[in-house]
């Protein structure tokens, strides 16, 4: 159990720090404890708003939809839908469908996918980016800038045992949950068949640097009798290539990454030493793609990184401040949300069948790390996408520790693609607002490819830097990939 346990509690998943967390504090044994995500009250109720579609894909998968009222709730007043994904009795996905506050029958359709592994994209509705935040009475405040301005957004719960979503099966891959993610997918677009000619990207952070690249290579390559195309992907402060990215926490954490070193020059020292041994765990994970390789260097790395941050007490997703609520990714805001979610008549009102939300499934992060996961190398389907001229878009917040601006940089630098070389060589230059002429931050562009760093942004760039994540948002699902970058 030693090595288990040991891997378990240096194995930090990018956005799983409440794992992380409880672990460390020395909870005891994982798998003897009462997973806080254990759905004991799970319990179908018979509603008859809710209308239910047949797969044609795979006949053991129907969509459950029911139409929300939007009064009821208060989240929004445009049209709005929840519903499950489910497969057999087994497997059940909860999402949550919000219309274009603009034009709905024009504007295109962005899912939004949270990170974790194991947390609810409902963080990002409730906290980040979507119709309405919660406040400390726990009532929906609006959000003017939310991505629904110009957009219809899906806030989809996976994998398996994330939010409302439950079920018997256990999904510990990414491989495995995007696979799910397609076919739910089909069946969304067969409730909405008009969504199918609309431009369709998919967004999301941090652990969605796996998620995404993995689904956009379900749709585009694993499925060409697909009855939807997809149009660009979006991904804000992922984890995608963590042999280059592990390099990067030494330089943000000692003053290199636009911030002053939070770190002594002793453990700056030791971190840059044990970069090498980090790297060499990482290599082996990358070629053998081995469970416990991959373990191996997820173990090694995050403990002589984030183990090493985490002493400083700060927030590992804003380097600015402490760490308010390690129950709670260090925000306490997010409190408001689990509250929120946890009320009974919000979950009568959106027919959830679970009826204990946890915003972060432990479970689900435990699952994902015992088979290495979190190692394991996604970029190559970046340079996939890119090779067939399918826009991606990766913007990151400044002020973020766990999957920080400067790996992400230098992982899009590093990626093997048609026009890598070119894309390379460019230099950041600003990246300024085409409404107020404000500085937001800085960009670069070669073809389909386009990196952003937002200045005095954490990890959740939509929650500290509203204005400018609109209309990032917004200028991307335009068609202007560029944000105004000229190669002179
Ligand atoms: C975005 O929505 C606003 C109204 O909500 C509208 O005035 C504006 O024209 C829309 N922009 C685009 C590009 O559709
Ligand atoms: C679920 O919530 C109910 C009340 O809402 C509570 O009594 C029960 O203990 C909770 N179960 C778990 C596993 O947290
Ligand atoms: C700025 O706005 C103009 C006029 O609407 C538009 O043509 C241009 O593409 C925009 N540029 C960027 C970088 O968004």
């Amino acid at each position: 159990m030693k090595w288990i346990h040991i891997a378990a509690i240096l194995a930090v998943p990018c956005n799983g720090f409440s794992l992380f967390q409880d672990l460390l504090l020395g909870l005891g044994d994982t798998y003897g404890r009462e997973p806080k995500s254990l759905h004991q009250e799970v319990q179908r109720i018979a509603d008859n708003s809710v209308i239910t579609i047949l797969s044609d894909i795979d006949s053991r998968y129907s969509l459950r939809v029911k139409e929300i009222a939007p009064e009821k709730l208060g989240i929004d007043t445009v049209k709005q839908w929840s519903g499950y994904l489910d497969y057999e009795d087994s497997k059940h996905w909860f999402y949550w469908f919000f219309e274009s506050r603009n034009d709905p029958e024009h504007d295109p359709l962005i899912l939004w996918l949270n990170g974790g592994p194991g947390c609810s994209s409902f963080t990002g509705l409730l906290f980040e980016l979507g119709p309405s935040s919660i406040g400390s009475d726990i009532k929906p405040i609006n959000n003017p800038y939310s991505w629904n301005n110009n957009a219809s957004v899906l806030f989809l719960e996976q994998p398996l045992g994330v939010g409302f979503s439950y079920g018997d099966e256990k999904i510990t891959t990414t491989k495995a949950a995007g696979k799910d993610v397609y076919i739910f997918l089909e069946l969304f677009f067969s409730k909405f068949p008009h969504l199918r000619s609309h431009d369709f990207h998919i967004s999301g952070e941090s652990y969605a640097g796996h998620y995404i690249p993995q689904i956009a290579h379900e749709i585009v390559v694993e499925n060409p009798g697909r009855t939807f195309d997809l149009t660009s992907v979006l991904i804000g402060n992922g984890i995608t290539d963590s042999l280059v990215q592990d390099d990067y926490y030494e330089p943000m954490a000692c003053g290199q990454g636009g911030y002053p070193a939070v770190l002594t020059e002793e453990q700056c020292g030791q971190m840059s030493k044990d970069a090498d041994r980090c790297r060499t765990l990482n290599r082996v994970c990358y070629t053998t793609e081995s469970n416990i390789a991959c373990i191996a260097a997820t173990a090694f790395c995050d403990s002589v990184t984030l183990g090493v941050y985490e002493k400083t007490g700060r927030n590992f997703y804003d380097i600015r401040g402490p760490c308010e609520d390690k129950g709670e990714m260090c925000y306490y805001g997010l409190r408001y949300v689990d509250d929120y979610m946890n009320l009974p008549e919000v979950q009568k009102a959106l027919g959830s069948d679970v009826h204990n939300y946890t915003g972060c499934s432990n479970q689900v992060g435990l699952g994902f790390m015992l088979t290495g996961d979190g190692a394991k190398p996604f970029q190559q389907f970046v340079a996939e996408l890119l090779d067939m001229k399918i826009p991606v878009l990766l913007y990151a917040g400044d002020k973020d520790f766990i999957c920080n601006w400067l790996g992400n940089h230098a992982w899009s630098d590093k990626l093997d693609w048609t026009y890598g070389d070119e894309y390379q060589q460019l230099p950041l230059k600003a990246w300024k607002s085409n409404v107020t002429g404000e500085e937001f931050g800085q960009v670069k562009n070669y073809g389909p490819l386009t990196f952003l760093r937002v200045y005095d942004a954490g990890h959740m760039v939509p929650y500290d830097q509203p204005e400018a994540a609109l209309e990032m948002v917004n200028t991307w699902i335009s068609g202007v990939h560029d944000f105004g970058y000229t190669h002179e």
